[in-house]
């Protein structure tokens, strides 16, 4: 079987971005290849952040893992920081990291703009270097994620196949390594639609967990008449009729995807069905479908975090087994990379 892994951050709430982008596809992947999926929590240090409640957000981040439906009859699902070896495998990735790599990041770019100088940690600037760290690990073949990740996918891949060059193929045979390259060099899966999933009071930026404001996102546990609100108050514009793809319309395009996606209809059926609506029709349709969509999840949601015992279980369980196959991996490295053997 071929793998998978993939992860979000336990920063603020998950919204229907990282749904749509990221966990959803997930669920249907599950099923046709072998599933890593983790709560990067070390990555959420590299901005600064509550300690009082990392580790509350990170168990919450897992419970909706569980909630939107990952089966860990499939799936394995582990706290990033509980396998050690993603921090140990990152140092010796970053010795082959040309720090040029780091500085044209646009996240990093963007973040530390955003952030200010004195807030700028070092991690920042090499969190990308953790992120190929927590892919290559585990030899994946393929990562589901949204589309701002193209750029660390890219990353990724181009440090895997330098590795690979460096310490690999021959040189690494005389060293008595076995196999061909140190490293799979991964695959993004990037999703037709629900890749990019913009803000509700502005079409042209995406919908994030650092926006200053709750009503640019819904959040998968946001309750029923927040969403409601949140639809009813939510960016429009003033043509007649609703339409995908029109450059002049991206709170319309945005709006009729995220319907399209969370109802599982296909695009052409949504065009006909909202071509003639107008916008008081159609958010009264949404916000009703995102309410459906995601009641289910928040009722399973509240039974998984009210048993913390399961859900240690779970991490427990999912850490012993990444634990295996990131150890196998870091110690390939450090024999290709000419370490003392232990
Ligand atoms: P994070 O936590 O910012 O986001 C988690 C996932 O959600 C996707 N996403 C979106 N998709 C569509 N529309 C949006 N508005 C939107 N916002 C976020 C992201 O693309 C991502 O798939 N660096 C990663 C976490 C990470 C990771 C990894 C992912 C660390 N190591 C290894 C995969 C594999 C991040 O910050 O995601």
């Amino acid at each position: 079987k071929k793998r998978i892994v993939s992860g979000v951050q336990p920063t603020g709430s998950i919204h229907l971005g990282n749904y749509l982008g990221a966990i959803k596809n997930w669920i249907s992947l599950q099923n046709s290849y072998e599933a890593l999926f983790f709560i990067v929590d070390l990555h959420a240090i590299t901005l600064p952040y509550d300690a009082q409640l990392l580790s509350k957000a990170t168990k919450n981040t897992a419970a909706i893992y569980l909630a939107c439906g990952i089966d860990t009859s499939k799936a394995s699902i582990f706290v990033q920081s509980h396998v050690r070896a993603h921090v140990e495998l990152m140092w010796l990735l970053s010795s082959a990291t040309p720090i040029g790599w780091l500085n044209r990041m646009i996240q990093f770019k963007e973040k530390s703009r955003k952030a200010g100088d004195e807030n700028v940690g070092v991690a920042l600037l090499t969190y990308p270097v953790l992120m190929a760290s927590d892919i290559l690990l585990y030899q994946s073949d393929f990562v589901p994620v949204g589309e701002d990740q193209k750029q660390h996918m890219e990353l990724t891949r181009e440090l895997a196949e330098r590795i690979n060059n460096l310490y690999g193929g021959r040189k690494w045979k005389k060293m008595g390594g076995r196999g061909g390259a140190i490293f799979k060099v991964p695959e993004p899966l990037i999703p037709q639609a629900g890749a990019r999933v913009m803000s509700l009071t502005d079409g042209l930026s995406k919908m994030s967990k650092s926006a200053p404001s709750d009503q640019s996102r819904i959040n998968l546990l946001d309750p029923k008449d927040v969403i409601a609100n949140k639809i009813k108050r939510c960016k429009t514009d003033s043509f007649s009729g609703l339409e995908f793809d029109n450059p002049d319309r991206p709170e319309c395009n945005n709006l009729l995807s995220i319907f399209q996606l969370i109802t599982g209809r296909t695009k052409e059926e949504v065009a006909r069905e909202c071509q003639d609506m107008n916008w008081g029709t159609f958010k009264t349709l949404l916000a009703d479908a995102l309410i459906d969509h995601l009641h289910p999840i928040q009722v399973r949601y509240e039974e998984i975090i009210s048993d913390p015992a399961y859900l240690d279980g779970v991490l427990l369980e999912g850490a012993t087994k990444a634990t295996c196959i990131a150890d196998a991996t870091l110690n390939s490295v450090y024999q290709a990379m000419g370490f003392v053997q232990r």
